[in-house]
């Protein structure tokens, strides 16, 4: 076995009601909170009301470079000495991001990979507490926050271990509003970020147990967080797929599905939940025959059986292959072209994805012609 590290956030409450913390939890680490929300504020306003000293910040949609530099501003206007995210990832990556970039020099460009100089923070982040409000990307427990840049056409990372949540309040109580589109796309990323550090060369025995329940989590309540979306357990079930998916992934990494969704998530602006949905069945199929082709020894083969099994009862790629495809069919998932990819735009996507960090936790690596051949069949 190889050697391995694994981090995660400091202190995690998971339960219905545990978000009630708050107050005291903040308590803990300031008295000039900044709280990053949703769009609308006013829905979760009775915890903000909990709070003393607070200022708000709306995010409106998945953040931009210029949106973190608002928020920076607002979180040093104030006086901010903790920041706390109350929302979807959107709103935790922008909450993480102020987080570390306030009491820093420079610019969010400064610090951002690919098309920064992603340099690490001098000074230690201002205190991060993560409370998410749908349950698909594990944020609350990545050290990594997503921006993007509507200037470059892509989405990237400031990523560094001291970003990583204080405390992360995991309250399946606050997804019971989310619509079946959220729900869907949300919980569709929760699952394969349990798949994906599943399969991957990075897999430690740590994340292999945490992606198996996670799995199984998913395979009982995903359709029926869906279909009935203020049943209690099926939304406790993909909380907690959501939050093991996460401190899975932030430990083994992701594959090819994150790797193209990073890329079109940058390129069409599709939310990136969504964009994952697209592409998970093509992304295992794709690579399960690349596998079975040029590595037929490789155990992610055996993996992938085996999460057939977590998530269907049923051992099996095959039994695998089907139940995602049933699953994104009944979760009215789009294909890649309904969300605005055109075929003369695959060679650019292919190109970039196969180059961009979320890649490297794919068990093979897949040529241009393989991701295009996914990107081909997932239209
Ligand atoms: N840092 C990481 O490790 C990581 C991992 C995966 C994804 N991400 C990022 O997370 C973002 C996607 O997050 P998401 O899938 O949670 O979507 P999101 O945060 O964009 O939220 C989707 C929609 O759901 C709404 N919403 C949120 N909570 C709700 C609730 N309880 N009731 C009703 N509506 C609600 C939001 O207002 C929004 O309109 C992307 O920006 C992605 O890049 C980050």
């Amino acid at each position: 076995m190889s050697s391995f590290a694994f981090a995660t956030a400091a202190r995690i409450a998971f339960g219905a009601g545990s978000a009630g913390q708050l107050p005291g939890v903040v308590a803990e680490f300031g008295s000039r909170p900044l709280v990053c929300t949703g769009a609308i504020p006013d829905r979760f306003a009775a915890l903000i009301a909990g709070l003393d000293g607070v200022r708000t910040w709306p995010v409106a949609g998945e953040p931009t470079l210029d949106d973190v530099r608002a928020g920076v501003a607002a979180a040093r206007e104030h006086g901010a000495d903790v920041v706390v995210g109350l929302g979807g990832g959107a709103v935790l990556d922008a909450a993480k991001l102020i987080a570390a970039l306030a009491p820093n020099d420079g610019d969010v460009l400064d610090y951002v990979e690919v098309i920064g100089a992603g340099r690490p923070p001098a000074r230690t982040p201002l205190p991060f507490i993560a409370v998410p409000t749908t349950a698909g990307t594990g944020s609350e427990v990545t050290m990594n926050g997503v921006v993007s840049s509507p200037e470059h056409g892509v989405k990237v990372s400031m990523r560094h271990p001291s970003m990583l949540a204080r405390v992360a309040l995991i309250d399946p109580e606050l997804t019971l509003g989310c619509p079946p589109t959220v729900t869907a796309s949300s919980g569709l990323d929760a699952l394969t970020q349990c798949l994906e550090p599943y399969v991957s060369p990075f897999a430690n025995p740590i994340t292999d147990g945490l992606c198996a329940e996670g799995l199984r989590r998913a395979g009982r309540g995903l359709r029926r967080a869906h279909a009935v979306g203020d049943d209690l357990e099926a939304r406790t079930d993909m909380a907690l797929c959501s939050l093991l998916g996460g401190i899975a992934l932030a430990n083994a990494k992701l594959g090819a599905v994150h790797g193209l969704a990073g890329v079109i998530g940058g390129l069409t602006g599709a939310p990136h939940g969504l964009t994952c949905a697209t592409l998970l069945v093509e992304c295992c199929r794709g690579t399960v025959t690349a596998l079975r082709e040029r590595q037929p020894d490789s155990p992610a083969l055996g993996r992938y059986a085996e999460a057939g099994e977590l998530l269907s009862g049923t051992a099996g790629v095959g039994a695998l292959l089907d139940w995602l495809a049933e699953t994104v069919r009944l979760l009215g998932v789009p294909t890649v072209a309904e969300i605005g990819v055109s075929a003369e735009q695959y060679p650019q996507i292919c190109r970039q994805a196969a180059a961009s960090s979320s890649m490297k936790g794919n068990p093979i690596v897949l040529d241009a012609a393989e991701l295009e051949a996914i990107l081909r069949r997932s239209a």
